[in-house]
Formats: C-alpha cells, sequence, structure tokens
C-alpha cells in the first residue's frame, strides 16, 4: 500500500483512536449523501482539529463560512461552553436544510445559527449586528473569495483569535501561477495577502489523508 491508499488507511487507522464514529455525525454524514451534496466535509481528524482550537482558545463565539451539511459545524459547536454561539454561512439553501436537520439530531440547533446567502453579503450583517468579535473562524467556502474571507475574518476577530482555512494546497495546484482555475488563483491570492498581512501571524501545513493532498492555514491574529 502506498500513497492515496495508504493515507486512507492511516486516516482510518487514526480515526478509531481519536475521532471514533459517533451517531450525530455518522448521520449527519449519510444523510448529506442521501441528499445528494458533494462529499468534501472535513474528515474526522480534522474535525476533531478544529475542536482541539476550539478549545484551546476557548472560543465562545465560532464563524464558519461554508456549512455544507453541517458536519464541521457539529465538531466545532460541540467544543462551545455553555452560552457559546456558532454562526455558519451557506450560500444553498438546500444545504443548509441539510445542516439544520443534522444540527438538530446533535442537539445543537440552540447554539447554531445556520444563515443562508452569498457570504460576501451576508458577513457584513454580522458586522452591523455587532456579532463579533469571533474567537474562531473556520474558512471553508467557495475558494476564489478566501482572500475577502481572510479579511472578513480578521475584521471580526480579537487579539488572539484563531482563522482556519481549509483547502489551501489542493495537491500541490497552488504552485500554479498562471492556470486559469479561479479557485486555485483564490487559494493564491490568500497566501500572497498574508505575506503582507502583519495583523495575523499564519503557517500552512500541507496534509494527506482521506481526502488526498490538501492544507491547511492556521492564523493567530496580533
Ligand atoms: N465546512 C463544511 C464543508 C463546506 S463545503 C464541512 O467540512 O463539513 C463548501 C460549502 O460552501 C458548500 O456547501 C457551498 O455551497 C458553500 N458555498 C459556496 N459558495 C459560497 C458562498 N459564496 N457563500 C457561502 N457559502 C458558499
Ligand atoms: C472542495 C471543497 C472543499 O471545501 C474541500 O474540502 C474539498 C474539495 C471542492 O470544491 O472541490
Ligand atoms: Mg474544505
Amino acid at each position: 500500500m502506498q500513497g492515496p491508499e495508504l493515507w486512507s488507511a492511516v486516516d482510518r487507522y487514526l480515526d478509531e483512536r481519536q475521532a471514533p464514529h459517533d451517531a450525530a455525525l455518522d448521520a449527519a454524514t449519510a444523510d448529506a449523501i442521501r441528499a445528494g451534496l458533494p462529499q468534501i466535509a472535513v474528515t474526522p481528524t480534522q474535525g476533531k482539529l478544529l475542536f482541539v482550537l476550539a478549545r484551546a482558545v476557548g472560543a465562545s463565539r465560532i464563524l464558519e463560512i461554508g456549512t455544507l451539511a453541517g458536519y464541521s459545524a457539529i465538531w466545532m459547536a460541540r467544543a462551545l461552553p455553555p452560552g457559546g454561539r456558532l454562526v455558519t454561512l451557506e450560500f444553498a439553501e438546500t444545504h443548509a436544510a441539510v445542516a439544520r436537520a443534522n444540527l438538530a439530531r446533535a442537539g445543537l440547533s440552540d447554539q447554531v445559527d445556520v444563515r443562508v446567502g452569498a457570504a460576501l453579503r451576508t458577513l457584513p450583517h454580522l458586522e452591523q449586528e455587532r456579532a463579533g468579535p469571533f474567537d474562531l473562524t473556520f474558512i471553508d467556502a467557495d475558494k476564489r473569495n478566501n482572500a475577502a474571507y481572510f479579511d472578513w475574518a480578521v475584521k471580526l476577530s480579537r487579539r488572539g483569535s484563531l482563522i482556519v482555512v481549509d483547502n489551501v494546497v489542493r495537491e500541490g495546484k497552488v504552485l500554479d501561477a498562471s492556470g486559469t482555475d479561479r479557485d486555485v488563483q483564490g487559494v493564491r491570492e490568500l497566501h500572497d495577502a498574508l505575506r503582507a498581512d502583519a495583523r495575523v501571524s499564519a503557517t500552512t501545513i500541507q496534509t494527506v489523508g482521506a481526502k488526498g493532498y490538501d492544507g491547511l492555514t492556521v492564523a493567530v491574529v496580533n
């Protein structure tokens, strides 16, 4: 065994030990499949990482951009203390409906607010409502808007807040400077913006696993 097959087998080994099967998460995945949603949620160990990071910063307000079926939202919402809140932004009403049902089954409806609309339109509402500062933001929506989402995340943060961005390596396509893929361009815009962004300290870790070869950026607000 080698390559993606091996990475998946190691993920299964780690999942069993650190992110074991769980009724609400398994049901969320099953319903996402049944509803025909794309199978692009974070993996169990990645979900656990979001949970660990939320706990590490004592997050009581969490923002997510890109809900899909609520799988990562369940992981993060479970890290909230009593009275904590997660706001998750989703463009597709169909995805949001599946997510709301999955969050309800996980017993998290009171903690999680699923908002429908293009995130660049709904983020300004959060600012107007003074919904922040968020202690943790997870950016995982359309990659072409990554740099703009990151900018919003910083605006809605406090000193010490964490910002995590998914899918920032894309099988190495991030090196493709001349390509026309808008999503790859969006990932590159984020990395270029980070080079000059004194508001944060950021790092990117390449990952392999059940979702192939990709990467995660983690930033702390200075
Ligand atoms: N975070 C989820 C996966 C998100 S997949 C998990 O790990 O479980 C990306 C999601 O972003 C999709 O549901 C897609 O509909 C949504 N999305 C795409 N463009 C968007 C936009 N402009 N605003 C908000 N959400 C968007
Ligand atoms: C895609 C999106 C994701 O958020 C992800 O984790 C993997 C793939 C995609 O749009 O292809
Ligand atoms: Mg993703």
